[in-house]
């Protein structure tokens, strides 16, 4: 029932004077780099933008999944698709059904995934209308804005709500957990179904990265094994 477990650090927890050093951390230990777009707008801070993807585009094959947290994704999303991310996750706050059913049909005319996230007082019923056209549901549990926040607790009661959507359409897309991921939080988002989890501070303020990534990798699949044999 689940799928394999990928790990998504997220650069905003990163180096910024030394983003290559940042990057080669990622590339040794996981899967997908998380960059978090944030515009001073739809959050309260500031983060990277367009120019800066690009620029990771240049030095990383690992896939690069945008999360925008901005108040004008459909402005904005064509940008990062030609600065070539891979995964474009916007906001179900900001967007109009109408809205995403357009911006899936030209991420995918270009071959990248679309994904929607929801902070966490958005209830799940909100992707409902469009939840066939997504790649990705991305559930926060933090408000969006800053790392290193604590998980909220009940958050992995939001992805099991997403599963019983998914399968009542019919379709299978990626579930990703932002927010106070780590060694504690990892197994009950894992068993509730997330497959990918974003890690910024348990990532990139270990002592050793590459260890803690492995560390929440295995206890995120061993939970979920569990309750598969369960
Ligand atoms: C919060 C961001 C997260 C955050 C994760 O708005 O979307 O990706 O940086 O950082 P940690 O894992 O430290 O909570
Ligand atoms: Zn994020």
């Amino acid at each position: 029932m689940f799928q394999e477990i990928r790990i998504a650090p997220s650069i905003l927890s990163g180096d910024f004077m030394h983003m290559a050093s940042s990057i080669e951390l990622v590339e040794d230990a996981a899967d997908w780099v998380h960059v978090d777009v944030m515009d001073g707008h739809f959050v309260p801070n500031l983060t990277m933008g367009v120019p800066f993807t690009a620029q990771l585009r240049k030095i990383t094959d690992l896939p690069l999944d945008a999360h925008l947290m901005v108040s004008n994704p459909m402005r904005q999303y064509p940008w990062f698709l030609e600065a070539g991310a891979d995964m474009i996750c916007m906001h179900a706050e900001v967007m109009s059904a109408d809205e995403v059913r357009e911006a899936a049909r030209d991420i995918h005319a270009a071959d990248k995934q679309i994904g929607i996230a929801l902070k966490p007082r958005t209830p799940v019923a909100i992707i409902e209308p469009y939840i066939d056209v997504l790649d990705m549901v991305l559930i926060m549990s933090v408000e969006p804005g800053f790392s290193g926040q604590g998980f909220i607790e009940g958050s992995e009661d939001k992805v099991a709500q997403v599963v019983a959507l998914a399968e009542a359409a019919g379709v299978h897309p990626l579930i990703q957990v932002d927010g106070g991921i780590g060694e504690k939080t990892a197994a009950r988002v894992a068993v509730a179904g997330a497959d990918v989890l974003v890690c910024g501070n348990a990532f990139f303020k270990a002592a050793d990265p590459a260890a803690s990534a492995q560390a929440i990798r295995s206890i995120a699949s061993a939970a979920q094994f569990k309750a598969d044999q369960g």
